[in-house]
């Protein structure tokens, strides 16, 4: 295991995810952590950036033990300086920040095999690596060398002349540092020295274990599933370790996709074999939203209605359970656990050591349900990361539109009509929506595409139909890249596929006039336009 210390910086859940794509496990834990709560013995120990300056009255610094644990570290940007801090460097601020690409030369000492080398063996002389910091380093601690430098900073990569410590001012986990990937896989590899062997296929057999060992011999779990990859990848999951003591519920809101409920139903039961119950709670959710526009209550509507729904069913199906069991079929036991399809990133933001960030919309999600039902917890992808969720669906034979569906929130199309929600306003996004990721579909385009989707926007717009003048809404489209949704770049469609769409879009949906196309990335923006 790497153990990632986080100070705060935007890219620490990255460095994590270049650990894992090396195969290698990493945790990441907030930088303040002490040695001692820590249970595991780290292979090595990476500290991450942070938007602190290790001089502020308030910067976070690391358990000094650390650095008598005899374990590799490796310092990013602020973690240099942390490290610089620790052993006596000195660090100043900069007189400019630096932030973009820069050209850093390497440093070599010779006779291949030395340690001071080990970080950048074989990766040339020069690398385009990216900088993002205010404070650099002005001199060496004690028996450091240089081992990279670039034209501002002198001591832009710096190692021990004897024990494994290495700093590095710039970025090796994000893509715009060119062969940043191999610096962490020099440290993690060669330095380090890690195993290899966080796979998904090992993942799937302790996982199992694990839900086994959790749910014992008796007891059901609950969870609800929507038809995305999380819930489908974790109800299989346990499905496969527990059998038909896991009930999967799916509820139907009123705003799903054209058709979704009834296409999500087939595919489960026809890939998952679990027992799933379906409730077409519709129309309650659409009366209860209706005429409703403030996005935070309609997201509020939706996860109430949400939660009534999910534990009515919960308690049919525990009656139904104790009926049968009455009559003499074998004792599953009552509902005791509660199935989440939770991520790391989820769990990233909650133990951030800057807290869980501030709330720009609250999403949707099913915590409200423990409270009354006082059901214990089950999680079991609250160490992926979505792609090491796609793997997994892979290698538990779920196929692969299911695995590759796009993300789709909970709260729906209501947060997709900017304006008051009503039946009519439902159905045209939803029409406007199918047309869009039909055509998407046709012309190849889907996997290339993080998330697309139609909102209906809440103003009218002049248009010409045959002779006659038009009054009517507009659709904007919006489709985007994103690696982890935390930040978005919006996709660029060849000019036919986007003048198809429109066309089709005014012509066979009845109060659409007119089609814009959204060329936001996020930040600013944000995927959402609610
Ligand atoms: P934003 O709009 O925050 O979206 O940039 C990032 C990702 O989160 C999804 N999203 C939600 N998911 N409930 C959900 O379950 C919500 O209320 C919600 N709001 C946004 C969004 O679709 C994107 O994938």
């Amino acid at each position: 295991t790497i153990l990632i210390l986080d100070f705060g910086s935007q890219y620490s859940h990255l460095i994590t995810r270049r650990c894992r794509e090396l195969n290698v496990y990493a945790e990441l834990m907030p930088c303040t952590t002490l040695l001692k709560d820590i249970h595991f013995k780290p292979k090595g120990i990476i500290l991450s950036g942070s938007p602190y300056s290790v001089y502020d009255a308030d910067a976070p610094h690391v358990d000094p033990a650390i650095f008598d644990l005899g374990v590799p570290i490796l310092g990013i940007c602020y973690g240099l300086q942390e490290i610089a801090w620790n052993l006596k460097g000195n660090v100043t601020q900069c007189d400019h920040r630096e932030y973009g690409y820069a050209n850093i030369q390497i440093n070599r000492f010779g006779n291949g095999n030395s340690s001071v080398d080990a970080l950048f063996e074989g990766l040339g002389d020069e690398m385009q690596v990216w900088m993002s910091h205010g404070d650099q380093l002005q001199s060496l601690p004690p028996n450091f060398h240089i081992i990279g430098r670039t034209d501002t900073a002198p001591f832009a990569a710096i190692a021990h002349d004897s024990k494994p410590i290495y700093g590095i001012q710039f970025h090796p986990e994000v893509t715009h540092s060119l062969r940043g990937k191999e610096v962490i896989a020099r440290f993690v590899l060669n330095i380090c020295r890690c195993r290899t062997n966080w796979t998904m296929e090992e993942f799937i057999g302790k996982e199992i274990a694990r839900i086994r060992e959790i749910c014992g011999s008796k007891g059901r779990v609950i969870g609800a599933v929507s038809g995305g990859v999380d819930s489908t990848v974790a109800a299989k999951l346990m499905q496969e370790a527990i059998g038909d003591r896991f009930h999967a519920i799916m509820v139907n809101n009123g705003v799903l996709r054209l058709n979704e409920a009834q296409q999500v139903e087939e595919m489960l039961k026809q890939n998952l074999g679990v027992n799933l119950t379906v409730v077409d709670a519709s129309e309650l959710f659409l009366s209860r939203l209706d005429g409703v526009e403030d996005p935070e209550q309609k997201r509020r509507i939706i996860g109430n209605t949400f939660i009534n729904v999910f534990e009515s069913e919960a308690s049919k199906i525990e009656a139904a359970a104790a009926a049968e069991e009455q009559n003499g079929a074998e004792a599953k036991g009552k509902i005791e656990w509660l199935l989440q399809g939770t991520l790391y990133p989820d769990v990233i933001e909650s133990i951030s050591f800057k807290g869980p960030s501030a709330t720009i919309k609250t999403h949707h999600n099913v915590g409200g349900l423990l409270k009354d039902m006082k059901l214990k917890l089950i999680e079991p992808l609250r160490e992926l990361f979505k792609d090491e969720v796609r793997v997994l669906g892979r290698l538990l034979s779920i196929p692969a539109p299911l695995v590759k569906r796009h993300p789709f929130p909970g709260p729906g199309l209501a947060i997709r009509i900017l304006g008051p929600v009503t039946r009519e306003q439902v159905k045209i996004l939803q029409q406007a929506d199918h047309i869009y990721i039909e055509e998407i579909r046709k012309a190849n385009l889907y996997d290339q595409i993080s998330q697309a989707f139609a909102v209906l926007l809440p103003v009218k717009a002049v248009g010409v139909m045959g002779d006659k003048r038009t009054y009517e809404q507009v659709i904007a489209l919006r489709a985007v890249t994103s690696e982890d949704f935390m930040t978005a770049d919006w996709y660029v469609f060849p000019a036919d596929v986007l003048r198809r769409i429109s066309s089709r879009i005014t012509n066979e949906v009845n109060g659409v006039n007119r089609v814009t196309y959204d060329i936001s990335s996020k930040p600013p923006g944000t995927v959402e336009w609610l």
